[in-house]
């Protein structure tokens, strides 16, 4: 039932399409008795200023941020997280007393997904990473925060790789090397490895036939984990499961960095499981 005391969250983007949230969310707040309500909030960026500064007078208790406003919206916060100020994005935001603090759990949610799907911890591992858009950078830095012994970044657009493996040597610590696309530092680094991030979007429906990088490349022992979540086993972690690998599917990144959202929003652990479900019956119904 939806009240006067009801504290609503949302999702800010444009176009908003398909999303997992609102669901994922609205079963945790159910489960755990929270007068909380998520809702979908289609915003153009023309008025996205407006929004964000009616939101924080609203009874918000914040919303989540995407594309194409994680980054614009930084400039509209009254505070941003150390993280998110690192990671150049905000996919969250919390409002308390009228004040919006701007946060990025992409990268907390996908190393909490590795840790409890891929069963390793972060710090002293040696990554991967395939692609260097928006989330490699939240994923590659969080990465580097934790303790990363060397991350690889590896791009179509050589250029933002290097860019990329600059910030987070000088931001964070010297951890990043840069390898060319099909090149034989690209080999070498894939077997050097014990993570292998897919940060693109190849492979994602409906070109579910595609893959990042060539299968032979995949090692028995290696982790691979692929940000795509529609289909839910891309084929790069069909392809990796076939070659002995351990595999960490995407949904896991979604939902934690949910997760992290909703302890941010409302100070309490939410049912992981139940929003497990939740998500991959809604993704089941796209
Ligand atoms: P996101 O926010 O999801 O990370 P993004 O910022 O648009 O999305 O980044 C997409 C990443 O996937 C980029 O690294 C992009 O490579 P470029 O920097 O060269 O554009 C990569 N990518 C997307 N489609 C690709 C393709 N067909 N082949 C190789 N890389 C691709």
């Amino acid at each position: 039932m939806i009240d006067v005391q009801t504290k609503l969250v949302g999702l800010l983007g444009f176009p908003l399409g398909h999303s997992l949230s609102p669901v994922m969310h609205n079963e945790a707040f159910r489960r755990l008795g929270l007068n909380f309500h998520y809702l979908p909030i289609q915003v153009s960026e023309a008025h996205l200023k407006t929004v964000v500064a009616g939101l924080a007078c609203m009874n918000f208790a914040g919303y989540n941020v995407t594309i194409p406003h994680k980054i614009r919206i930084m400039g509209l916060l009254d505070a941003i997280d150390d993280q998110a100020e690192a990671i150049g994005a905000v996919n969250t935001v919390v409002i308390r007393e009228g004040r919006a603090t701007g946060y990025n759990t992409d990268g907390a949610g996908y190393v909490r997904a590795l840790e409890t799907e891929g069963g390793i911890v972060v710090e002293g591992r040696k990554f991967f990473v395939l692609g260097c858009g928006g989330a490699a950078r939240a994923i590659a830095m969080t990465l580097a925060f934790k303790g990363a012994r060397e991350i690889c970044l590896c791009n179509r657009t050589l250029a933002k790789a290097h860019d990329l493996a600059a910030e987070i040597d000088t931001r964070v610590r010297s951890c990043c090397r840069v390898a060319p696309m099909e090149s034989a530092a690209m080999t070498a680094a894939v077997a050097r490895s014990e993570v292998l991030i897919n940060t693109t979007s190849i492979g994602m429906h409906p070109h579910e036939d595609r893959l990042p990088i060539e299968a032979g490349m995949l090692h028995r022992g290696l982790i691979v984990s692929d940000i795509v979540y529609n289909p839910s086993k891309t084929r790069l972690l069909a392809e990796a499961e076939a070659a002995g690998c351990t595999i960490v599917p995407g949904l896991g990144m979604l939902v934690h960095q949910g997760v992290e959202g909703f302890r941010l929003w409302t100070g309490l652990d939410p049912p992981v499981a139940a929003m497990f479900a939740a998500a991959r019956e809604r993704l089941g119904s796209f």
